[in-house]
């Protein structure tokens, strides 16, 4: 088998035909489903004269039928090999019938049309649809669609499909149809069909203009009682929309529907969302807050979807996050206008420091617009989605709101039913603004996180604070040089006697208390003019830019922000930067054998976080948490896992020795005794108690362990049953950990999604038994290999976040690894290229495990290897 090779943005060509409409027939039988297909093409009119033959995509196809305008070919006027079809003379305008088998029950790489508990479902987004029927399959062929679905009455009463259903009846043998007309114009990746024993929910919204519009949540009947927050979170992403963008919905019926096997969290496809069930079924009593609180994100990121993405998509998949990018940050600001916005920009900025940052150090880094790829679906990425919405919201910052939202009116106007590129989008921002923003696209580019060195002093005489910025973004793969960027650094002046912001003078100009200066060379010296104290920057407030931001703090002026700063971002920040430095610490007397002495400053910190009344509890829990070992190891040059883990530990049980009645008392005080509701001041309260109640735990406290075992009984809610029993299974007590285990696994054996919370828990857990453990788990009956949401939850959580026992010295955690990407790769190479991520970070570790891993990486080559997995091991051996 010769090497899967690159396609590259600059080979970009626009498409010899295109579809105006097409009519698709399914005739559905779970081994040999028929697809007829009518394509109306027409040939580009820049491509007249050359008359170029027809291609059109096919995979794991049986064509059995071919005709053009009514006409059955024969044999030599066509070729069809693994990936196509190719007919070599066509008219300028024609009809094209085509029909083909497909064995949707073979399908286990869940792209294309497949099977999933019984139930027929398509997932065709990036490049699925040419699994289903021969097609020009890419994002700039956009068309209407016909679709009419036939299936049996009794296995597949529900039949689905994009749009209006516009006709429906029996056939004979217990058969019948449903007819589905779409009138906007779509790429076929946004093509969807849902055919199963489905019931519905069923509410209503109103549009802005008046028109009314039919939700439905479809779900397998046993999930009936879990839609009631997808459809609450749909209508408020609804009426968002239409404040915030002025964006209405534009058909007459909205579906959803839940899969149990899906590869990713949800999917967009117009008028009939499809969702992996993990993202969008909830209940109180199966699912936490943060499964509340993702549910409700990702139902608002595909419905905004319908806008950025449907109405205006890509016109190649290069341009992946012009989509992707602009809806996350469009789903960002929802969540943050729905609930505790300095929480979500914390939450949000945790994770991509810790897992974007990672990636753009890695093997596998790439811009924002990649220039060349092999495999789409390993670009569905942190840097294409996180690193896109920050660039989306840099823009927001730099043009101010209102004329940012004057940009997204022109770009929707001006591009509405179209395909294109990001500078398309960029160009309607420069438009509206007058903003030159050629160094700004440079981060669509550009790879790599850049990293700021800032220095300031003050000038006590002149009253001036002086502050340097110098940017470097390190080489990354393929990329050597770099050039500046244009970087939007938010800051305040912290008066150390007032405690408050000062007014910024700069350059003569004033500039409020909190503002923007532009980082657009190397290097640039900035001058705050009168001052009337000295004070402590705080810089990068809110996470203005993407960047890693180094300043040569003192403890005491972290401790200070960590009171003082008026951007609750920050304070966070700051609290972090200090628990880092004292991290640091304790890391190198870890490694050299020195005795651990706890900060005392970071113990007086705490104690004034816990003691001091405080209006925002949400982002106090926050403040409360330590820093992931995953982001304390980014911080570090070697990773060397034990020594973070003991740290962290160490710091952890210091805290909670010191101050043990105050984390007492912060738990009795938060109990709530109010019914379950998924809203932002009981979810502060819960998650207060509980990270209160995990200090206590981290030192086994006989009193907490006896709370732990109350609140995991008591059973009020997922939230807290999952953190009692996740500290039950953590602690060092297995008399603990096993019944509780057993009762919970007992209790909840029907619910793949709790069970998938089970799996989670028990390989999290540090000790060193977690690896025969998963083993065990891995033959557990409600384990498969086949069910992407059972692989994450069990191998995908092991490798990523139980760092100690993935990396044992004994290299037995990569293997495990290895051997799963060795058989995901032939039954799902999406996931599989997926879950092999924490083996690509050999670098960051010492030398006998890169040699470990490494070796694992080597075994997986020397397999016949999907392009997906091919380019991720490739990438990471280079
Ligand atoms: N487009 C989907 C989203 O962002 C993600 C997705 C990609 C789902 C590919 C399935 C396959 O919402
Ligand atoms: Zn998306």
């Amino acid at each position: 088998m010769s090497a899967p090779q690159p396609i590259h943005l600059h080979d970009y060509q626009p498409p010899a035909y295109r579809v105006t409409h097409t009519e698709l027939k399914f005739d559905l039988s779970p081994s040999a489903t028929h697809v007829s297909a009518r394509l109306h093409l027409e040939r580009h009119p820049e491509r007249q004269q050359e008359a170029p033959p027809l291609v059109l995509n096919g995979e794991h196809l049986t064509l059995l039928r071919i005709a053009i305008d009514g006409q059955e070919l024969e044999a030599g006027e066509y070729a069809v090999d693994d990936e196509t079809l190719t007919v070599h003379a066509v008219p300028q305008r024609f009809l094209l019938d085509t029909e083909v088998e497909i064995d949707p029950a073979a399908n286990t790489a869940l792209e294309g049309l497949y099977l999933s508990n019984g139930m027929f479902c398509t997932q065709c987004e990036a490049e699925g649809f040419r699994r289903i029927t021969y097609y020009p399959d890419r994002p700039d062929v956009m068309a209407t669609f016909s679709t009419t679905v036939i299936g049996d009455k009794a296995s597949v009463p529900v039949l689905l499909s994009n749009g209006n259903p516009v006709e429906r009846g029996e056939l004979p043998g217990d058969r019948h149809f449903v007819t589905w007309e779409d009138p906007h114009p779509k790429p076929c990746y946004l093509f969807a069909l849902v055919a199963g024993d489905l019931r519905k929910v069923e509410d209503r919204f109103t549009t802005m203009s008046g028109r009314d519009v039919t939700l439905q949540i479809w779900v397998e009947q046993e999930n009936l009682d879990k839609t009631d927050h997808a459809m609450a979170s749909l209508k408020r992403a609804m009426t968002w929309d239409e404040e915030t963008y002025g964006r209405e919905y534009d058909l007459d019926l909205f579906m959803i529907v839940a899969v149990n096997d899906f590869n990713m969290g949800a999917m967009e496809n117009k008028g009939l969302n499809i969702f992996n069930s993990a993202a969008v079924l909830t209940h109180p009593l199966t699912a936490t807050d943060a499964a509340f609180q993702r549910v409700e994100g990702i139902v608002a990121h595909e419905y905004f979807h319908n806008w950025s993405g449907n109405r205006v998509t890509c016109r190649d998949w290069f341009q992946l996050s012009l989509k992707e990018g602009f809806t996350v940050f469009r789903d960002q600001s929802f969540t943050a206008d729905t609930n505790s916005a300095p929480v979500k920009r914390i939450e949000d900025v945790s994770f991509f420091r810790t897992a974007q940052f990672a990636e753009d150090a890695g093997p596998t880094a790439h811009p924002v617009r990649p220039d060349q790829y092999i495999e789409i679906s390993n670009f569905y990425t942190l840097t294409i989605y996180e690193k896109g919405a920050e660039v989306v919201r840099m823009l927001r910052n730099l043009l101010g709101w209102e004329t940012f939202r004057k940009g997204t009116d022109l770009y929707f106007a001006r591009f509405d039913g179209q395909a294109v590129t990001i500078e398309d989008f960029v160009d309607c921002m420069r438009e509206v603004s007058g903003l030159d923003l050629s160094r700004f696209m440079h981060w669509y580019s550009q790879a790599g996180t850049p990293e700021i060195d800032a220095n300031g002093h003050y000038d006590y005489a002149k009253g001036e604070y002086h502050l340097t910025l110098r940017q470097r973004t390190p080489a990354t793969p393929g990329q050597h040089e770099k050039l500046p960027l244009h970087i939007p650094i938010r800051l305040g002046l912290v008066g150390t006697k007032s405690g408050e912001d000062l007014a910024l003078t700069l350059d003569g100009q004033a500039l409020g208390k909190d503002a923007v200066i532009h980082l657009c060379e190397e290097e640039q010296h900035f001058v705050f003019t009168g001052l009337s104290e000295a004070p402590v920057p705080s810089l990068l407030r809110g996470f203005s830019a993407p960047v890693k931001l180094r300043f040569p703090y003192a403890r005491e002026d972290l401790a200070f922000l960590l009171q003082h700063d008026s951007d609750g971002f920050n304070r966070w920040d700051a609290g972090q930067r200090l628990a880092i430095l004292a991290l640091d610490d304790l890391i190198a007397a870890h490694r050299n054998g020195v005795e651990k002495v706890m900060d005392v400053r970071v113990v007086e910190a705490f104690r004034t976080l816990l003691t001091t009344a405080s209006d925002d509890k949400a982002v106090l829990a926050e403040m409360l948490t330590l820093p992931s070992e995953a982001y304390i190891a980014e911080q570090q040059p070697v990773v060397d896992v034990d020594a973070i883990h003991a740290a962290r530990t160490f710091v952890k049980q210091s805290l909670a020795v010191a101050l043990r009645d105050e984390f007492m008392a912060v738990y009795h005080d938060h109990r709530a005794e109010a019914p379950y509701a998924p809203e932002p001041d009981q979810i502060a309260e819960r998650s207060l108690k509980n990270v209160a109640l995990s200090y206590l735990m981290s030192i086994e406290d006989e009193e907490a362990v006896a709370l732990t075992q109350q609140q995991f009984e008591a059973g009020h809610n997922m939230t807290d049953v999952r953190t009692a029993l996740t500290l039950l299974v953590h602690s060092s007590r297995d008399d603990l950990a096993d019944p509780a285990l057993k009762v919970f696994g007992e209790k909840w054996a029907h619910d793949p999604l709790v069970m998938d919370q089970w799996f989670s828990i028990q390989v999290t857990r540090p000790q060193p038994d977690v690896l025969e453990r998963l083993k065990f788990l891995m033959q557990h009956p409600a384990f498969s290999l086949k069910n992407p949401n059972k692989v994450r939850a069990l191998i995908g959580t092991f490798a990523s976040q139980n760092r100690v026992n993935f990396h044992r010295a004994d290299g037995e955690g990569y293997k495990l690894l290895a051997d799963v990407v060795i058989e995901l790769n032939e039954l799902n190479p999406e996931i599989a290229a997926r879950i092999i991520t924490p083996l690509t970070r050999w670098q960051r570790f010492d030398e006998e495990r890169q040699a470990l891993m490494k070796s694992e990486l080597e075994r997986i080559r020397a397999e016949e290897l999907s392009p997906n997995v091919y380019e991720v091991v490739e990438k990471a051996l280079a």
